[in-house]
Formats: C-alpha cells, structure tokens, sequence
C-alpha cells in the first residue's frame, strides 16, 4: 500500500522476501522507501554494496542508550551518534573482535568445544532417530553453549579493562557495557547460527542426491568415528559447496543491520543525507540472476570449479554483511557449521516424514531474519 501520508507500508499479504523483489523490479537496485516519517534506502546491488561510499556507513548506533540490535528492533530515533559514541562503539567493536581471535576464534583452540557440543547433538539426534520429529532445542542449547565459551574468556579481559581504567573520568568500559557485548553477541550469534543449521537439514532432507554426496565426501575424508578439524576444510570442497550453498538460500539475516549514512553521502548517483538509514538487501543480491544460474535452485554444485574445486569467492554473496560493521561472528559460524553438519551427517541421515516435501520457506512476517518454520523431519542412523 503507497499513501502519501503513510509512505509505504508492505500489506500485499506477499512475504516479505517477494514484496522485495517486487519493489526491485519496479525501483531498480537503489530506492527509497518512507514510512510514515522514516526514511530509508534499500541497495540491492551488490556491486553498490561495496562501495567506498557503501562501507563508510556506520549501523544504527547509541550503544551508551542501549545496544544496537535491540535499538535497531526499537526503531529508536537520532541514529547518528556523535564523534564520542563512534569512537565509544568502535572500541567496543575492536575488544570484542580481538577477544574472540584471542579466545581461538578462527583458530582450533575452539574447535574442541564445537566438537563436544556437535557429538552431544548428534547423540540428541538419535535419540529422536526413526520418526517424524521437530529439530530438538539441543541444537540450540549447542549453539549457546559454543558462545558461551567463547564469551565467558571475554568477561574476564572486559572486567579487567575496567578496573584498570576505573579511575579515567572519560571511560568507555562498564559493566553496563559488558552487558550490551554479551547481549550483542548472544543476540546476533544464536538464532543466526541455529537457523542455518536447521535450514540445512531441511534442504538436505529435500535433496537426497545431494546429502548422498555430501556423506560419501565426508566417510571419504573423515574416518568413521573422528570428527573434522579445521584442516580438514581444503580437503572437502563439496561440504563448503553445501554449506556456502545453504547460506545463499537461507540468507538468515536478509537485510543485515542498517547502515546509517555518517555524513552526506553519494551512492549510485543519489545524495544520501547525512542521517539516511540504509538497509543492504542479501536477500535480493542471493537470489540475483545476474550472478545465480537458477538462482531458485539448490545446486552446491555451483560453487565448484570445473576440477571439483571450491570456488572461494562469488559476487553476489553477502551473508555476512560489509563494510566496517561486518558480521564479528564470520569465523565462528564458518567453524560451526563445518565441524556440526560433518558431525551429523557422518551418523545421521535426514529425510522429509514419509510422502512429503519439507516446506523450506521461512515463518513470514519477520523482515530481519528468515526464520525456519518448525517442520519434522526424520533422522534415520547411518550403518
Ligand atoms: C549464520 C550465522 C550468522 C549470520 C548469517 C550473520 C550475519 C550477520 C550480518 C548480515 C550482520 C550485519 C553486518 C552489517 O551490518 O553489514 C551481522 C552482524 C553481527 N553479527 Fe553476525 N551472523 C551470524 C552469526 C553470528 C555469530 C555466531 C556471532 C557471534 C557470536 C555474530 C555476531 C554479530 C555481531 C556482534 C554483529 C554486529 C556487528 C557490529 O555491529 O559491528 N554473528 N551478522
């Protein structure tokens, strides 16, 4: 619906994902959309998306009020933040990234504790093996547990920063900072991670051809009862196809964070005024036939070069986000979902309850992040 007064408001009964694509069809890569006095611009070009110009977009930011995500949720007024709040949420930012490269992430010191929780989900699974079953909540507690080891290291840097400069009047370290960190990333880490994971099971259990392959890559590499380390990784291009795969489909976090213009801007020939909020549509860019062959398929075998090797980088693909804000979890999520689905499907084999399809398409009504629907599926164990 388009009303002067209202601006647009998406009522077409369309999920959202579709009523994107509508209006790209309609506007092209760059438009604005206002709702009632909120203004924003959609980019749904990936080429635009990385721009200098793109990058140098901040995300919505009053850390000092409260966290990002959860302003972003509460739609708070005055994005811009002013010099000592950047230098405040940039600080906070580079902590957090060089406490968790710190703590192992990236690096296998934290591939023992996403081993652990992968072999107590894989005994969770079959435990439900054999019958229709909705995905059990231990995928998630696996989840949680994985940061919490992760963050529980990083308390402990946080909390000593703040007695060291607990005597500096301009501090930017509090425990109510603390607080907004681990809220961050609990917030940002979990439902993104165990989604993709779910949305994994669901598409494999729809491609029995491709979860086959999946399987004989991995009995190939893995022997029978070890489970994958990092090392691993250049040996098993089809499991990176699969998993680069199922985050193109899924694009969990389908509008990522919005970028907020930190200065009078030009992007694609438009001026964005300094305040412009500014949403990167990965959703739309996942699904671009410009850059996707059938983009509607699910085809790991796309990420594979002509000698079976995997093809690291692809335009088109932004699931993590760009820019100064990109995802801090990028590493870690590529760790979990390496280590787990190897875990699982070395075990397990997943199919859709007997005569049916599982509905891959995400709960509607939720625009910031593709929410798998809560479908069963069957575990059967592998002999
Ligand atoms: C499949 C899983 C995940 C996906 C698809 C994902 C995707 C994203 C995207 C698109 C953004 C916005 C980037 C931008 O603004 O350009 C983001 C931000 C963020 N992610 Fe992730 N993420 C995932 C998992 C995680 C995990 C496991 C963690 C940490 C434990 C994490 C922590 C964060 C944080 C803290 C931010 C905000 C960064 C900032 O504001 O500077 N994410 N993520």
């Amino acid at each position: 619906m388009v009303s002067p007064l209202v601006g647009y408001i998406p009522l077409s009964g369309k999920h959202m994902d579709e009523q994107f694509k509508d209006l790209q069809k309609q506007h092209g890569d760059i438009y604005l959309w206002r709702m009632g006095t909120q203004v924003m611009v959609f980019l749904h070009s990936y080429q635009l998306s990385k721009k200098p110009s793109a990058v140098v977009l901040f995300s919505t930011v009053r850390r000092r009020k409260c966290s990002d995500l959860w302003s972003l949720l509460l739609m708070v007024r005055n994005p811009v933040c002013n010099w000592k709040q950047r230098q405040h949420l940039h600080t906070n930012r580079r902590f957090s990234l060089r406490q968790l490269r710190d703590q192992g992430m990236g690096k296998s010191s934290l591939v023992s504790a996403i081993q652990k929780q992968a072999r107590e989900l894989v005994e969770a699974l079959k435990g439900q093996a054999s019958k229709p079953e909705r995905i059990p909540r231990d995928l998630r507690v696996a989840v949680i547990n994985i940061i919490w080891h992760m963050v529980a290291n990083l308390i402990d840097g946080y909390l000593l920063d703040i007695e060291a400069s607990k005597d500096d009047p301009d501090t930017i370290r509090t425990e109510r900072d603390l607080c907004i960190l681990i809220l961050d990333l609990f917030f940002a880490g979990s439902e993104t991670t165990v989604g993709t994971l779910a949305f994994m099971f669901f598409y494999l259990a729809n491609h029995p051809e491709v979860q086959r392959k999946f399987q004989a890559e991995i009995d190939e590499v893995l022997p029978k009862g070890t489970l994958a380390t990092l090392e691993d990784r250049s040996r098993m291009p089809f499991t990176e196809a699969v998993i680069h795969e199922v985050l193109r489909v899924s694009s969990l976090a389908s509008l990522g964070i919005p970028h907020v213009a930190v200065r009078d801007t030009t992007l694609g020939g438009y001026l964005l005024p300094k305040g412009t909020i500014v949403w990167t549509a990965a959703l739309t860019m996942h699904h671009d036939p410009r850059f996707w062959n059938d983009p509607e398929k699910f085809m790991p075998e796309r990420w594979l070069d002509d000698q079976g090797k995997f093809a690291t980088k692809k335009e088109g693909f932004l699931p993590f986000g760009v820019g100064k804000r990109v995802c801090v979890g990028e590493s870690l999520v590529r760790m979990e979902l390496f280590i787990i689905s190897t875990a699982i499907f070395q075990s397990l084999s997943v199919s859709p309850p007997p005569g049916s399809k599982v509905d891959v398409s995400p709960v509607p009504g939720n625009p910031f992040i593709k929410t798998p629907r809560q479908e069963k599926v069957c575990f059967t164990i592998r002999e």
